[in-house]
């Protein structure tokens, strides 16, 4: 007899994420790889962020405050909400799959896009939930479309603002519309990862209003992209207070890490650095987009760190020749890729090397 695991993993796969650099080296023999892959911050993070880190290493026997006190204060500060309201997690990876365990049941369903991060479609079926998928509308997520197939067997709704992988956004016009008409009983879950690279004015600036008006608005935040502690894992959800008290209900008793903890309270801090990676990332699109055209390549504009891309040829194939020449990049279906924005020197390398695959 062998063990009979829950029948919802059948059909699961485990997360791909995006290939290390070490793993490039090894397999092709090469020293210099870059990697455009998973959206990190090519300027690493905040100076602040590291002295503190520094000073901090002797306390790592004792284990972390599992309830992250001083993390939530800082950030109750900053977005001027209550601390009830807000919940760290270990990266957004973990939130995403906390709020799947806290609404959804075998037999509900939870509405999202295709294509969109495609966590919020495993954690849903890891629950016995059946994802509906709404095909994105122009690359951009079809709110209109997402209402259209609530049933009354929708628990959740999971909503990409900028979308990943297209960096494509909705407008705060078109967010409140579609909040007024979403049933109250529904979770909607606003994952803003890519928040601080937008540049566009009818985005909305202020999604913490948003959980201030409606009560079942989820708003979730990371410190891996634009805060650059990818590596640390830590991230946090604003909600109302019955939310935020069940969905701590499911959570680990230590899931945020000592240093991601006191990291996450010093990069709030630090908002020069957010300007020079908001800046960086802007002057990077601009030469990338320029790029595109001249190679007459297809993508629609990003508000967030990465680009989607059509390049006219099987993106597996063209994944595996862009590592070959020390460039990882992320293959999607078909003949898109998903670039992410480097630093200028990593952004002509790729370009260079893309040309070079493509033959142009
Ligand atoms: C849209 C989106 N949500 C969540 C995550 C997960 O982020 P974290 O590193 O905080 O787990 C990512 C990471 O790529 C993402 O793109």
């Amino acid at each position: 007899m062998s063990i009979a695991f829950r029948k919802e993993l059948r059909d699961l796969k485990p997360y791909v994420p995006g290939k290390p650099i070490e793993s490039v080296m090894k397999e092709f023999g090469i020293k210099n790889v870059i990697k455009l892959a998973s959206n990190e911050n090519p300027l690493g993070f905040s100076e602040k962020v590291k002295e503190i880190l520094m000073k901090s290493l002797d306390n790592l026997a004792l284990y972390p405050d599992g309830n992250a006190t001083n993390l939530k204060e800082a950030l109750s500060e900053k977005l001027d909400i209550d601390v009830d309201n807000i919940l760290p997690s270990s990266g957004a990876d973990e939130m995403i799959d906390l709020i799947a365990k806290t609404v959804i049941s075998p037999g509900d369903e939870a509405i999202t896009a295709d294509i969109t991060f495609p966590r919020y479609i495993s954690t849903t079926k890891m629950m016995g939930g059946t994802p509906i998928v709404v095909p994105l509308k122009n690359f951009t997520f079809d709110l209109n479309g997402i209402l259209n197939n609530i049933t009354n067997r929708t628990k959740l709704i999971w909503i990409c603002n900028p979308n990943n992988p297209t960096g494509t956004i909705v407008t705060e016009k078109e967010l409140m519309d579609f909040f007024e008409k979403v049933p109250e009983n529904i979770l909607i879950v606003y994952d803003e990862a890519y928040r601080e690279y937008v540049t566009r004015d009818d985005y909305p600036k202020n999604s913490i209003e948003f959980v201030k008006k409606y009560p079942n608005i989820l708003v979730m935040r990371t410190f891996s992209k634009a805060y650059g502690l990818a590596g640390l894992r830590v991230a946090y959800a604003i909600g109302s207070k019955k939310i935020i008290e069940n969905i701590n209900k499911v959570r680990g008793p230590f899931n945020v890490n000592s240093l991601a903890q006191i990291a996450a309270i010093a990069a709030l801090k630090d908002d020069e650095f957010l300007e020079r990676i908001y800046n960086l990332n802007l002057e990077g699109k601009n030469y990338l987009y320029d790029q595109f055209k001249n190679m007459n390549l297809e993508f629609p504009p990003s508000e967030a760190n990465h680009i989607y891309v059509n390049v006219g040829k099987d993106a597996q194939e063209v994944f595996v020749e862009l590592q070959k020449r020390g460039v990882i990049i992320r293959p999607m279906g078909g003949t898109w890729i998903r670039v992410s924005v480097g630093t200028m020197e990593e952004n002509r390398t790729f370009i260079e090397k893309l040309k070079e695959v493509l033959g142009m």
